[in-house]
């Protein structure tokens, strides 16, 4: 029996890992162990993801919480060094770009535990984001490197990491959508918010360069108030991340920011509410990862309110434009509202089978 251990930590961690873990758990001589190091602790940020997308009550729940990046990695790390100890995994499989995943692949590879990272080569080419540090790390130190999309493949190769060790497998966030159409597509959001289809933009901002500081967003309300002004027939749904309430609220900023006509901010929604909004919104503005992903495969418009992406596919092929500029922003939903805007071709992959690639590779690896 080999023993294989699933680190999650943040919601975009569950959404990667369900499909793997699900396929992962077919297999008869691998024992799957998941650790919740509890980075995303809420329950609508947690607890809700696991029930929804059907991954069993984690084996281990470090409960880190909110912290500085230090204490929040060192926390995690002490953590899982305990469990890897305990446990003696065969291998353990990160996700994504978190300080969950940096902190466990980092205890890993001091142990010699070998490390399979999903989500594998995607580059911003910013340092300044904590998620960019994360990803050069992880890669560096990882065994067995799964990739969405084939430019992540030469962003890798450019740090000289062994290619033969790097697999184009698809998008694991892909798979959970295909595998819970049929759930999202019965979602009552939208009936129970009084809202419909294509009659709203679904807004969702969390990053620390825009949400940290005052003036980030002050910017955030101008952009609402220009595209209520827009059109003022069109809702803008808020499902608000707790980092960026708590700030809104330090800044004394709550009020100006109920004062945008047709603004409507919600607590953040659990995965079946938010990909049926998504799908059914006009167009999506945001400035998350996972996001400019998801709306590509179900080809809704994304204006992503970031300089750069780690994430270039969605853009070359998909429904995405980056936009620092409130120009930028009216301009593209001027061509969203009058039709021209551009559609998403495929990307090669997203299929919904890439849990099952991974697995067959892993296996491999393992026996
Ligand atoms: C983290 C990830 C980011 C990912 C995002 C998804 C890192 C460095 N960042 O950012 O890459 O896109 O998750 O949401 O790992 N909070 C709560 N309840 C929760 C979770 C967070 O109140 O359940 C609040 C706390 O005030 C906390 C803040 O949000 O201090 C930030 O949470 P944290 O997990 O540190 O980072 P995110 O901003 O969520």
């Amino acid at each position: 029996m080999k023993t294989v251990i699933h680190i999650v930590g943040a919601r975009p961690n569950f959404v990667k890992a369900a499909p793997i873990i699900a396929e992962m758990e077919k297999i008869d001589n691998i024992q799957n162990l998941v650790v919740h190091t509890g980075q995303h602790y809420d329950d609508k940020m947690s607890n809700v993801f696991f029930s929804e997308l059907g991954i069993s009550k984690p084996n281990y729940n470090l409960g880190v919480g909110s912290g500085s990046h230090a204490t929040q990695t060192a926390s995690i790390m002490i953590g899982c060094e305990q469990i890897f100890i305990e446990c003696d995994p065969d291998f353990i499989i990160v996700y994504g770009d978190i300080n969950s995943c940096l902190a466990a692949a980092l205890v890993a590879s001091k142990m010699g535990v070998p490390i399979a990272h999903v989500e594998s080569g995607l580059r911003s080419y910013d340092r300044t984001m904590p998620e960019e540090i994360n990803r050069v790390i992880t890669d560096s130190i990882s065994n067995v490197l799964f990739l969405t999309s084939f430019d992540a493949m030469a962003n890798l190769h450019r740090e000289g990491i062994d290619t033969n060790r790097c697999y184009v497998v698809g998008n694991t966030m892909i798979d959970s959508l295909v595998r819970l159409s049929e759930e999202f597509n019965r979602s009552k959001i939208l009936s129970t918010l009084g809202l419909e289809k294509k009659t709203y933009a679904l807004a969702t901002f969390h990053r620390p360069s825009n949400v940290d500081t005052a003036s980030g967003l002050e910017k955030i309300i101008d952009i609402f108030t220009e595209i209520s002004a827009l059109n003022t027939e069109l809702k803008i749904l808020f499902p608000i991340h707790p980092r960026t309430l708590n700030n809104i609220k330090k800044f004394n900023l709550l009020d100006r920011m109920n004062q945008v006509d047709g603004l409507l901010i919600e607590k953040p929604f659990g995965y079946l509410d938010f990909i049926s909004s998504m799908k059914d919104s006009l167009f999506v503005i945001t400035d998350s990862g996972g996001i400019q992903e998801e709306t590509t495969f179900l080809n809704v418009p994304c204006l992503t309110y970031r300089q750069n992406t780690e994430r270039p596919v969605t853009v070359e092929l998909g429904t995405n434009v980056l936009v620092d500029s409130i120009s930028g922003i009216v301009e593209n939903i001027r061509s969203i509202m009058d039709g021209t805007y551009k559609r998403a071709k495929a990307i090669e992959h997203w299929d919904g089978e890439a849990a099952i690639r991974v697995t067959k590779i892993l296996s491999e690896v393992l026996s």
